[in-house]
């Protein structure tokens, strides 16, 4: 199986700061040092209300970060101007709601077919691949291919929230998910709510390429560091894939 990517999602350093309103900790510093952990990318979501990450903090951690800058935002136009001019290695369109504390659930990509097609081309033509942040449903996955997305990140929030059978079938959805995707020629990812627990059967689904992680790791990084942290995330999914 080829090797999983991890992707380090930083916004919650940037909570951890704002809540102070200084400029510690720095979400740069933590994005450097997520490189030099082993991230093979850092993820990190512009939201309109910029709760978290600001659009300073975007353009310095593009300048100071050398693996891609995978860059989540809502499907407005003011963000798809922001995108065009940071071009960044990837954007990962996401659902955006303001009074939700994160990303709750995938982006309705069958009801918005003809907008997200017109969204994603001048994307594509500025050379960014753009993934669809979706739920493991069939219609979705078919309409993220007719929109013209390279790439599906697969919403793993449902699946880590839940435990015991429900859990198993989770899974089982996110595995056919993953291989009707693939089968269409998309790129597999998948990201929310995984922890060092729940992380391996989600890595060993052989299809997904690249798992973006945010909260589980910066919350754990206050007991053992960050570069820790990474690096025993980095064990486990190769572990699981092995
Ligand atoms: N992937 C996407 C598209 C997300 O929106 C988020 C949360 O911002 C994540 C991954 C990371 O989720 P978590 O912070 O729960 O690990």
């Amino acid at each position: 199986m080829s090797r999983l990517r991890l992707g380090v999602n930083i916004d919650h350093v940037a909570t951890l700061r704002n809540a102070r309103g200084g400029a510690h900790p720095c979400p740069v510093q933590a994005a450097q040092m997520a490189e030099r952990a082993g991230a093979d990318g850092i993820t990190l979501h512009l939201r309109e209300d910029r709760r978290h990450i600001r659009d300073e903090d975007v353009l310095a951690i593009k300048r100071a970060i050398s693996i891609p800058m995978n860059f989540e935002m809502a499907a407005t136009p003011a963000m798809q101007a922001f995108a065009l001019k940071l071009k960044p290695h990837a954007v990962c369109i996401v659902p955006e709601r303001r009074e939700e504390r994160t990303t709750e659930g995938g982006l309705e990509v069958v009801a918005a077919k003809d907008y997200l097609a017109a969204f994603i081309a001048p994307l594509t033509q500025a050379g960014i691949r753009v993934s669809l942040f979706v739920a493991a449903d069939t219609a979705q996955i078919h309409a993220a291919k007719a929109v013209g997305a390279p790439v599906i990140e697969l919403h793993t929030g449902h699946y880590a929230e839940c435990t015991g059978e429900k859990q198993a079938h989770a899974l089982e959805a996110l595995a056919q998910a993953a291989s009707l995707a693939h089968s269409l020629g998309l790129e597999v990812h998948a990201g929310h709510g995984l922890s060092y627990d729940n992380t391996p059967p989600v890595a060993a689904i052989p299809e997904v390429t690249e798992l973006n992680i945010g909260h589980f790791l910066i919350g754990q990084a206050v007991f053992d560091g960050l570069s820790k942290v990474i690096e025993r995330m980095r064990g486990i999914m190769d572990e699981a894939r092995a």
